[in-house]
């Protein structure tokens, strides 16, 4: 299987992983040969890309840090408690939620050498459902990482899920303004951490640990974020994490004010603002365990070779193993001396 953008989408490539909204609905099965009308339906989804499966990657195995059914449900849950959050009464979901957070939390344990993949599949339109489940999940990978609890770790995940529970009650205008906010604008989308803690802890009795993450997300490691200025340990660790997944996950999505940056830039970003905006111990393990190139993803290296990358190495972020375009040869840019003087020059997402 492999990543392909959808702007290089052909007639006749055979989807590799079903298409489904944030809802569960499915639009298009695994398997499915695309057709013209199929290509333009998902250039009109805005989706970033697809998997498509063919003979040259047929050995890539994209592995998930979370089981896509756990994944699923964990959509299925926010997205449900983000739509019916203003009835006021004691939600029957808050079991089912943290059954389910405690499934995230059991592969985050289990996978702890599967690298967190990037490259999702996402409409554009349920932004907030995707990143709210990608934040959970990734806090829970850094997290487990860092040696927190398993306590904590579900804390992180369900924060994550749960952390921008705020914005339901900010103007949607103004959520998805494709423009700079001007100052009244800024103060009133800075009130989401607030509104969202108050809302669950009035309608919910998850622990305070959750609602205080939710109510710091935006705080930064030197004291300079909202809304209370809080600087280092003065935050939880894990709203420190919270911060951190948020941003790189913000960063590498399609957003109306930015295309998506690639993990490349996102992670240099993220450590030129270590002590800064974030906490030094987190961006340390997201340097060290997130990948640049992600599996599946093609990639031209500095002599002008195209290649596929087919396995990531821990610690050796800019040098995964590759699979020529051109001639189908293997090689661990890690190991093999004849590629010392070969680096990846672009990533094509
Ligand atoms: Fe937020």
């Amino acid at each position: 299987m492999r990543y392909i953008p959808v702007n290089q989408l052909k007639e006749g490539m055979v989807l590799g992983q079903e298409l489904q909204d944030a809802s569960g609905r499915m639009l298009l099965e695994k398997h499915t040969p695309l057709s013209k009308e199929n290509i333009s339906y998902i250039s009109f989804l805005e989706v970033g890309g697809l998997y498509i499966e063919d003979d040259f990657s047929k050995d890539v195995e994209i592995k998930s840090v979370v089981q896509s059914e756990v994944k699923k449900t964990s959509l299925h849950l926010v997205f449900d408690l983000f739509g019916q959050l203003t009835d006021g009464e004691e939600n029957p979901e808050e079991k089912a939620f943290q059954e389910n957070v405690q499934n995230v939390v059991n592969d985050v344990l289990e996978n702890r050498d599967v690298v967190y993949n990037l490259m999702e599949v996402r409409t554009y339109d349920n932004y907030t459902y995707y990143h709210s489940v990608n934040v959970g999940v990734l806090s829970g990978v850094i997290g487990a990482k860092m040696g927190l609890s398993e306590q904590d770790l579900k804390y992180v995940v369900t924060a994550g899920f749960l952390h921008d529970i705020g914005k339901v009650f900010i103007d949607p205008e103004i959520i998805n303004a494709p423009r700079r906010l001007d100052e009244q604008e800024r103060i009133h989308m800075m009130e989401h951490p607030r509104k969202g803690s108050d809302f669950l802890r009035d309608h919910y009795s998850f622990p305070a640990d959750i609602t205080t993450a939710v109510y710091e997300h935006h705080e930064w490691y030197d004291g300079g974020g909202y809304p209370c200025r809080k600087q280092g340990d003065e935050t939880l660790l894990i709203s420190r994490i919270l911060k951190a997944a948020d941003v790189y996950d913000a960063m590498t999505s399609n957003r109306p004010y930015h295309d998506s940056y690639l993990p490349s830039e996102v992670l240099e970003y993220i450590m030129g603002r270590s002590g800064m905006e974030f906490d030094p111990e987190v961006v340390k393990v997201m340097v060290q365990e997130l990948c640049v190139y992600p599996v599946g993803c093609e990639v031209v290296l500095s002599n002008g070779e195209r290649a596929l990358v087919v396995e990531n190495h821990k610690g050796y972020a800019l040098r995964p193993t590759v699979k020529f375009v051109s001639n189908e040869r293997i090689i661990d840019l890690t190991a093999d001396r004849n590629a010392w003087n070969l680096t990846i020059v672009k990533l094509m997402v």
